[in-house]
């Protein structure tokens, strides 16, 4: 379960520093209203699947519940285990969605994972592409971050980490993975968050295997690295991650026949760049670039401390460069909004809250 502590690792950190206060904006209903001005939300047209059609029990299979109607399922945590479920198949590219509602209430030290991986199969040349959420002490909100790995490069993470738009603990919100033989887009709702063209430059970076969907909630607070204060705390449990209107769109195949697969998936991966959410139009491109200067807070691209050369893919946005350190975290705070409004005056909260984000 390499991935899943990795994830538990990385966000566990920015767990305990998040602590220290992060001022939040009331960005609710301005933010709703924006992104729907924006025409990106038209809804995609989705086959959706029952679990059992698609999906197994991963592990906590006590704790993975499955709705009466079989097309939904809760993976719970609580003190003795979490659980997860994983793909039946490994698929080669594919599109992987669910409408997902998080843990509410006291949620510190826990780690719900979306991702796609392979690191089953090929331990020492994995490719993986995630999104990670982690819980907060109670009022304070959910944040996340996405990653790819392609091919083992485990020394090369390439995290954004960002803040959400809305509640995800009040309604289920659409969280999708597109990954293509050219192209990778992370989706919440339908607002694209993070586009990944591949490049010959990548190399062998870009994920190219047959990947299985998981989806787990975990205990991440035994990796934390400040104190005990924050660990998962079991006076709230049950914590409850929903999942529902499953989306498995891709070539099922046997991930260690790959070029078997290479040849008989090249229809469906035509078809998959066919669908409407492999095309990134000029208004949700309007609506990504918005989400990612506000709602980003590290980019792998802008910590030049970290990588002195930015890696191939990365799209230097100069309106986005200038929001960020040469750590890659913001410059002014958790909020670009409050940067900008006082452009002209002491930052004197900011900087404390930059601090919290230090090691984010
Ligand atoms: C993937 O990594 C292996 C070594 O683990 C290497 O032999 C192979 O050439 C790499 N593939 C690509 C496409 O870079």
């Amino acid at each position: 379960m390499d991935d899943v502590r990795s994830c538990g690792k990385k966000l566990c950190i920015s767990s305990s520093s998040s602590r220290r206060g992060i001022i939040l904006t009331s960005l609710g209903l301005l933010s709703v209203v924006f992104f729907t001005l924006t025409g990106a939300a038209a809804a995609f047209n989705l086959a959706t699947i029952p679990f059992d059609e698609g999906y197994s029990p991963l592990f906590g299979d006590g704790n993975l519940v499955r709705s009466p109607d079989g097309r939904a399922v809760r993976l719970l945590l609580n003190r003795f285990t979490g659980s997860g479920f994983i793909s039946s198949s490994h698929y080669n590219h594919g599109f992987f969605s669910a409408n997902i509602k998080l843990p509410s209430d006291y949620t510190a030290g826990i780690c719900v994972a979306f991702y796609t991986s392979n690191g089953d199969v090929f331990e020492k040349s994995h490719d993986e592409l995630d999104f990670e959420f982690l819980g907060n002490v109670e009022g304070k909100p959910w944040r996340f971050q996405t990653n790819l790995y392609g091919n083992g490069s485990t020394s090369r993470g390439r995290e954004e980490r960002y803040r959400l738009w809305f509640d995800p603990t009040k309604e289920f919100h659409r969280y999708s993975i597109l990954w293509t033989p050219n192209i990778i887009i992370f989706y919440i709702d339908e607002v694209p968050i993070r586009e990944v063209v591949r490049s010959e430059e990548m190399g062998g970076d870009f994920p190219t295997k047959p990947m299985s969907l998981y989806a787990t909630i975990w205990d991440a607070s035994s990796w934390a690295t400040n104190g005990g204060k924050y660990k998962v705390n079991y006076k709230y449990a049950p914590f409850v991650a929903e999942f529902k209107d499953l989306v498995l769109e891709g070539c099922p195949v046997n991930p260690i026949q790959e070029v078997q697969t290479t040849v008989a998936c090249a229809e469906k991966s035509a078809a998959l760049e066919r669908e409407d959410y492999a095309t990134i139009t000029p208004e949700r491109r309007s609506a990504m670039r918005k989400f990612r200067q506000r709602y980003m807070y590290y980019s792998y691209c802008y910590d030049t401390l970290r990588y002195p050369v930015p890696p191939p893919e990365c799209v230097i946005v100069p309106s986005e460069k200038r929001l960020f350190k040469e750590t890659g975290r913001l410059k002014f705070g958790g909020s670009h909004r409050r940067q900008s409004r006082r452009r002209n005056r002491p930052i004197v909260t900011a900087t404390t809250v930059s601090d919290d984000l230090s090691d984010m």
